[in-house]
């Protein structure tokens, strides 16, 4: 009799333990339901942290005021960055600059040591052939930057002068040009401001560069003394941001935050920001031309 009791009494505090868990679990269950469509195995892969956002990595050449400059903090600043900045925003996804020389810029994107280059890129039939550009955000063309003194009235005045240019650029391109490949008078320099500094010391006679860079710096340097000309020899060009060959898909997110910016009137508020008036209602830079 004692034993049946006790085996009884142990018997029974099991069940009430079984019991107990049952009601336990069938409370927890109640409470925090796994979603009904969710499989266990996306349950368990959402509560591992996030991978971390992919950051896309800018080249630009940082010394191209107002579009791409360092500021006092060193900061890479400027109007392009602003456009990228939004265009991203749109796109959702996030992007970090990293100053990169214009000499190594386009090799940088091909050994994927850059993911865009976001550098004022004129879209050229040649530069095409190597990688992809999104739709042009900005038009240019190239001024002549002469001292005020100077008779040059027109790019053909050059052929007889020592010609600044940026080594590599459109500008370069034009110059080649009209004086020829093997011509000793075109003098190459790392970056336009330093092609600009040798005009001011007298060591070219001209300088020939995208408008925007050239009117920045003869508006911010009066005491330059220097003089712009314009010719309607140079064709128009437009700047895209430039994607290793085959990136479509950041090409697509590109372009389509692109639309958006414009659609919506952040484009806008930013040309604005750097020349005053909506890229719509004044040509860049018409009081140069
Ligand atoms: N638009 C010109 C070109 O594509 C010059 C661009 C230079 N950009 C710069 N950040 N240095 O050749």
């Amino acid at each position: 009799m004692t034993t049946f009791t006790t085996r009884r009494f142990l018997q029974s505090l099991g069940l009430l333990a079984v019991g107990t868990l049952l009601a336990a679990c069938g409370k927890k269950e109640a409470e925090t339901p796994p979603p009904a469509e969710a499989p266990a195995a996306v349950a368990a892969a959402s509560a591992a942290p996030p991978p971390p956002a992919k950051v896309y990595v800018v080249g630009t050449d940082a010394a191209y005021a107002p579009f791409e400059l360092q500021n006092e903090k060193g900061e890479i600043v400027g109007l392009t960055i602003d456009i990228v900045s939004a265009v991203a925003q749109k796109a959702g996804i996030e992007v970090k600059f990293v100053n990169t020389p214009w000499e190594g810029i386009f090799n940088s994107l091909q050994q994927g040591d850059r993911d865009m280059l976001a550098s004022s890129i004129t879209i050229t039939d040649e530069r095409k052939q190597t990688m992809d550009f999104t739709n042009p955000y900005f038009d240019a063309y190239q001024l002549i930057a002469v001292k005020e003194n100077s008779k040059v009235a027109k790019f053909d005045d050059l052929k007889k002068l020592k010609v600044g240019v940026q080594t590599g650029t459109t500008g370069d391109e034009a110059v080649t040009k009209l004086l020829g490949k093997n011509s000793t008078a075109i003098k190459r320099f790392e970056s336009t401001p330093l092609a600009l500094k040798e005009l001011e010391a007298g060591g070219v006679d001209a300088v020939v560069a995208d408008n925007g860079v050239v009117v920045n710096y003869v508006t911010n340097n009066a005491g330059a003394k220097f003089k712009t000309v314009s010719d309607k020899a140079f064709v128009p060009e437009q700047y895209g941001f430039a994607v290793k060959k085959g990136n479509t898909e950041l090409l697509e997110k590109l372009n389509k935050g692109l639309a958006d910016i414009k659609a919506d009137g952040t484009y806008d508020q930013i040309y604005a920001k750097y020349f005053g008036a909506p890229a719509a209602a004044a040509p860049a830079m018409a009081a140069s031309k």
